[in-house]
């Protein structure tokens, strides 16, 4: 089921001339995927949300989540789980009390019950009846996200959910996320400029800049097709090197194969890497290791940075 769609989604401040935060933006999202929005800071993440949310009317194009305009009806808002930038929560409550005030609004059940588990879900058991002005950023962030899901939402949208914070918090929220999506089929639309965090957590991403996805596929994928798909093989010494760059050579199936030492390297290109590695077997080679190197998403994420930077 989509649960999230954009169709040329283009959203611009101001007149026609104004240039466009968001250009002709298509997305569609899936059920129980936990979707990367990834972007430098400026790229129109944020802006995407609060059109996925109603809060901005899109300049052109459509957005629909749940199958619905965002904002139309409030039956889907309930559906619907927040955590932006800024909480939103109230200095003046305690942890308790603001779960209890958001848990009403929405018609919650059993609220005491599940808002104890809640608290205790996020690590803040213990200062239930504190007040929320005496928390850390990080304890507010993980109280907002107790408070985006004490609805038991089927869709969730978090705004740079570890931004601000230390990387103890930073990996506990991490977590929490990560536990989330596994426990539950919970659908969740992450904006981010932290690779790392996207990396772990999400099972496919979009990279944003400049108001366009430059590209949108699984984390294994980007970094699979980014420059290309590769194969190293070590052989037990230079010369075992050479002859079967010679062997490989000699089929015509790969564009280039290069050699350094007892190395030798190739694109996975005209030919499997199980062809690649049988064909050196049947010369009778010794092969030490072969690699398969992947790029980090950090590789990928800053190569389509540097060449969106030069066109
Ligand atoms: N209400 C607004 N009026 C004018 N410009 C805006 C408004 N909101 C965002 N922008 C501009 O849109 C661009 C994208 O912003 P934003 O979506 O917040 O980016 P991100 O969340 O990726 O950092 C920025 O250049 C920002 O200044
Ligand atoms: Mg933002």
């Amino acid at each position: 089921m989509t649960v999230i769609e954009a169709i040329d989604l283009t959203k611009r401040f101001g007149g026609p001339s104004a240039p466009p935060v968001l250009d002709a933006i298509n997305l569609s999202i899936q059920a129980g995927e936990v979707f990367g929005y990834l972007g430098p800071n400026g790229a129109g993440k944020t802006t995407t949300i609060r059109v996925l949310l109603g809060l901005l009317n899109p300049t052109r194009g459509t957005v629909r989540v749940f199958g619905e305009v965002p904002g139309e009806r409030d039956a889907a808002r309930a559906r619907l789980g927040v955590l932006l930038e800024n909480s939103g929560l109230d200095d003046r409550m305690t942890a308790f009390q603001s779960l209890d005030y958001h848990a009403r609004l929405y018609g919650v059940s059993n609220r005491t019950r599940r808002i104890e588990r809640l608290l205790g879900f996020v690590g803040l058991a213990d200062q239930r009846d504190l007040k929320v002005g005496t928390f850390s950023t990080g304890m507010k962030r993980k109280l907002g996200l107790a408070r985006a899901i004490v609805h038991d939402p089927e869709l969730l949208f978090l705004d740079e959910p570890s931004a601000g914070l230390d990387p103890e918090a930073q990996r506990m929220v991490r977590e929490l996320l990560q536990e989330l999506a596994r426990t539950r089929n919970i659908t969740v639309f992450i904006n981010s400029h932290h690779l790392d965090e996207v990396q772990r957590l999400c099972s496919r991403i979009a990279i944003l800049h400049r108001g366009r996805i430059r590209a949108c596929d699984s984390v294994d994928a980007l970094r699979r097709g980014a420059g290309g798909d590769r194969i190293e093989v070590r052989f037990s010494d230079a010369g075992q090197a050479a002859r079967g760059a010679q062997a490989l050579r000699a089929l015509g199936r790969l564009p280039e194969v290069t050699v350094e030492g007892d190395r030798l390297a190739t694109s996975v290109d005209g030919m499997t890497a199980p062809e690649i590695v049988a064909t050196l077997v049947g010369e009778g080679l010794g092969i030490e290791e072969v690699v398969r190197p992947v790029k980090s998403l950090e590789d990928v994420y800053f190569e389509i940075m540097r060449e969106e930077e030069a066109a």
